[in-house]
């Protein structure tokens, strides 16, 4: 990236702190190397200094990269900032105002019913189902073929969240709903890499398709929702604690709600996940004395057995595994925020309107926290060093208010699927592949294309 960097100053008072743009194209602005080369563009503001502008189009967005950034725009600014237009005309007319775009009042409202089941002491009881599927799917992969381990997770994480949302097997209908699936986040992350995304009533062949899978999953959660209201039986699936849940006046929420909340979890509740995970497989094929740790101690730990929840705890390598590759790919590898009103965030200016960046995909890069970044040595996370870090240093799951609900679910879903799959495969990348993350054409950093690894049965 050559990209050329001006010196600009947003109308500084006295005393307040100046920083550099990229240099952008007249109205594009800098949306080239945006849809482009994304992470190149946020690596090459990151060296510009701890901040640093662009403009989406005509529009400004400041980069801020320091760990004490994160705390004051997530925790301690974070009512003086909302998600910003391009998420909410993005999410709300697509699948309704759910956790994920609401905002203000509304969100803390809806953030209180959803949250209970998302406690680690509850998020301990789906981690059989976990187990199960991770069991599940490795005996359909046979000694000596060749896989797409992306797809293979995708497949597997879904039926997790299906599991643990609907209480229903959606592993044999993966293709149906996976398909509509990937339509609705194809269509998020087109909508927020476009300067000015057609609305979503407009019927673009782009629409058209997004509304059909749309329908496709309504009709779907519609009849879980059904079943739940026509049965009353005990059931610890997310949708009947989510039915159940009453707000500080004793309401429910409305059936639109409720579908609004599932649809949001169902999709960040696997992609995400599932992109974790095929970069940790990815990382453990190019480094085999990491993978033979991972394997020493799921063999001495586990002896054979699936993991349980109670066994996390000695598999403690797995865990610094899983966290050195969400470092290295941060699923969620930047979010944005709209200022609400004029702040000051460590001595610079941001004017109401404006758009800032937080970027863990360059945050987890700092030299000073994590030398030699690019390299893969899950040691950092053993946890003395760990400790060492100063606080959201390491980001993958946000913070504040807004911090990701699913955080504990989708660590135990890592570390466990880790340990189960490791303990009855070995994966071996099938040479010749060029695997590189593709932010631009999904919404998790998800490798660009297959990752074909040949499977060997232990
Ligand atoms: C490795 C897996 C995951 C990663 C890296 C991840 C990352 C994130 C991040 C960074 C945010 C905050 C975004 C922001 O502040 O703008 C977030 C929010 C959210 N995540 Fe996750 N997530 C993961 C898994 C999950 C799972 C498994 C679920 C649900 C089962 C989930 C549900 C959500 C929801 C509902 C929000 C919005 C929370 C709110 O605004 O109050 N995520 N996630």
């Amino acid at each position: 990236m050559t990209t050329q960097v001006e010196t600009k100053i947003p109308n500084p008072k006295h005393n307040q702190k100046t920083f550099r743009y990229i240099r952008g194209y007249p109205f594009v602005g800098n949306l080239p190397e945006f849809r482009k080369d994304r992470l190149g563009l946020f690596l090459h503001m990151a060296r510009q200094g701890d901040v640093c502008g662009m403009h989406f189009g005509p529009f400004p967005g400041i980069l801020f990269n320091k760990p004490e950034h994160v705390q004051s725009i997530l925790v301690e600014h974070a009512y003086d900032f909302d998600k910003g237009l391009a998420i909410h005309n993005t999410f709300r007319p697509a699948i309704g105002d759910g956790i994920f775009s609401s905002e203000g009042d509304f969100h803390r409202r809806q953030r209180k019913l959803i949250a209970p089941p998302f406690q680690p002491r509850h998020i301990a009881s789906y981690a059989d189902i976990m187990g199960y599927y991770g069991e599940q799917i490795q005996q359909t992969w046979t000694d000596g073929t060749t896989i797409d381990v992306n797809q293979q997770m995708t497949n597997l994480t879904m039926s997790i969240i299906g599991k643990a949302l609907f209480d229903a097997d959606v592993f044999t209908e993966t293709d149906e709903l996976g398909a509509a699936m990937t339509v609705a986040t194809e269509y998020v992350s087109h909508s927020l890499s476009t300067l000015l995304p057609p609305p979503y009533s407009w019927p673009t062949p782009r629409n058209r398709r997004t509304h059909k899978a749309a329908q496709v999953l309504r009709n779907r959660i519609q009849r879980f929702i059904d079943q739940r209201r026509n049965n009353s039986s005990e059931r610890n699936d997310f949708l009947s604690i989510l039915l159940q849940a009453r707000d500080e006046d004793g309401k429910p929420m409305g059936d639109e709600q409720v579908m609004a909340e599932c649809l949001t979890l169902f999709g960040a509740g696997h992609e995400t996940t599932a992109t974790a995970l095929s970069w940790t497989w990815y990382l453990l094929c190019q480094h085999p004395e990491s993978y033979q740790k991972v394997q020493q101690e799921v063999d001495s730990v586990l002896r054979g057995r699936t993991p349980t929840y109670a066994d996390l705890a000695r598999l403690p390598y797995c865990l610094q595994v899983f966290k050195e590759a969400l470092r290295l790919y941060p699923p969620a590898y930047a979010f944005s925020r709209r200022a609400l009103r004029d702040i000051e965030i460590d001595g610079y200016r941001v004017p109401k309107g404006w758009i800032v960046l937080l970027a863990p995909y360059t945050l987890h890069r700092r030299e000073e926290y994590f030398p030699e970044p690019e390299k893969f040595d899950p040691d950092r996370f053993i946890p003395e060093r760990e400790k060492q870090l100063p606080r959201y240093a390491f980001l993958p799951f946000g913070a504040g208010p807004r911090i990701c609900i699913g955080l504990y679910f989708a660590m135990m879903e890592g570390h466990l699927l880790l340990a189960t799959i490791a303990q009855r495969v070995s994966f071996s990348l099938v040479p010749g592949q060029t695997i590189e993350p593709d932010p631009v054409h999904h919404l998790a950093l998800r490798p660009a294309g297959e990752v074909h690894v040949k499977v060997k049965k232990i």
